[in-house]
């Protein structure tokens, strides 16, 4: 049996990996600014992380959500602590689009209708209701139908009031930042206003900060930069540093069941070790003060002299989540990255470089990096 094709692989093979480097099955190293798609956190192969998960396997690995979990309750507390959300409550699954998954079904139970007010660029998951919330028809079968969904533009506020308006809406999907889009944020006055259109109509407000949560911008959650708090926030990918593991933070407003949701391997023994190791390093490292750090270094870096760096079109983020919107002429600059210089980023079409590195990052790195990025810059215009 052979894979079923769906990705486009590079042709690398990385076997070890130590905080922001990685080195392939040749012995060749690499840079890691893209953190395997923003899931490396605390960097590869941290000694807590690996202490805590031995351990943890050799006591426990798994049993089932029939039983009590000590460790999902103390998650539950170290989360809602680390992000201010201490009085919500916390559902534990697998990825990022399970989490949305339920978020979207929570929000249509609570309010008891159907249509979602999604965003232009959103990406949330392939999963049936993630997949119809996701602006990308190409990723929707017939099965996947967005007909109960209304795409607006990002930071549009009389469309919200439009939409919301008409009482028909369970609830509004929005990314922290979006990211597969090519890191778009929408403005924080524009965050204030659909809080407050969604209270007035009803409407539940999920944020989905999958790929900016966990401490990536320079907060816990990218949203809270305007100050609103969500109705549900869903979180995934930095969460336990490649460990699979996906969590749905749920108002007390909306009333949990029995049955409502469930899951066999979410917030299983493993998983939830792996996450309180993560929120451990998280905070004994102070990484979510490094990533504003490192996001001003680049900020700076990106701007000599007060001026846009001239291969750039536009720069786009908030610490350490930064889209490089690329100059048409730069448009293979990804790949020279990756084949002469030995550094893993992110891409979002041709002409957006993404960084996602390890929150760890360090001063040598990022400077590394500016260096590898100069070099390039200032020999070729391809
Ligand atoms: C904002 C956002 N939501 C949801 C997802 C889906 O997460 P997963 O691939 O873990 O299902 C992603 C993945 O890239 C994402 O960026």
């Amino acid at each position: 049996m052979d894979l079923f094709k769906v990705y486009r692989l590079w042709d690398i093979e990385p076997v070890r990996g130590i905080d922001t480097t990685l080195w392939d099955k040749d012995g060749n190293e690499y840079t890691d600014m893209y953190g395997g798609h923003a899931v490396i956190s605390i960097g590869h192969s941290h000694p807590h992380y690996i202490r805590m998960i031995s351990e943890q396997l050799a006591r426990l690995g798994f049993y089932s959500n029939a039983v009590q979990n000590s460790l999902q309750k103390e998650l539950a507390h170290r989360i809602g602590r680390a992000s201010g959300y201490d009085d919500y409550s916390l559902f534990l699954c697998n990825s990022g689009a399970e989490a949305n998954e339920n978020a979207l079904k929570l929000a249509s139970f609570h309010t008891g209708k159907s249509r979602i007010l999604a965003f232009s660029g959103s990406f949330h998951g392939r999963t049936s209701g993630a997949a119809a919330v996701t602006d990308n028809p190409g990723l929707r079968s017939p099965f996947n139908s967005a007909e109960r969904v209304t795409y607006i533009s990002l930071s549009d506020t009389e469309a919200v009031e439009r939409e919301l308006s008409r009482g028909t809406y369970a609830g509004v999907i929005i990314e922290g930042i979006q990211g597969v889009a090519g890191i778009h944020m929408p403005d924080d006055a524009f965050l204030v206003e659909l809080r407050r259109m969604c209270s007035r109509y009803g409407a539940v407000l999920i944020v989905d900060e999958v790929q900016s949560g966990y401490g990536r911008t320079g907060k816990f959650f990218a949203h809270q930069f305007s100050g609103i708090r969500a109705d549900i926030v869903t979180t995934a990918k930095g969460m336990a540093n490649g460990f699979p593991i996906g969590g749905v933070i749920i108002s007390p407003e909306i009333k949990p069941s029995y049955g409502l949701l469930g899951t066999t391997f979410g917030g299983n023994h493993l998983a939830c070790t792996a996450a309180l190791a993560v929120l451990d390093v998280i905070e004994n490292e102070h990484l979510v003060e490094n990533a504003a750090k490192k996001g001003e270094y680049f900020l700076k870096a990106f701007h000599p002299s007060g001026q846009l760096d001239p291969a750039l079109e536009q720069y786009r983020g908030r610490g350490l989540m930064i889209g490089l919107q690329l100059k048409p002429q730069y448009s293979g600059l990804r790949e020279m990255l990756l084949v002469r210089e030995h550094i893993f980023t992110g891409a979002a079409g041709p002409d957006v470089i993404r960084l996602l590195p390890p929150l760890t990052l360090s001063f040598e790195t990022a400077a590394g990096f500016m260096k590898s990025w100069h070099r390039l810059t200032s020999t070729e215009k391809n």
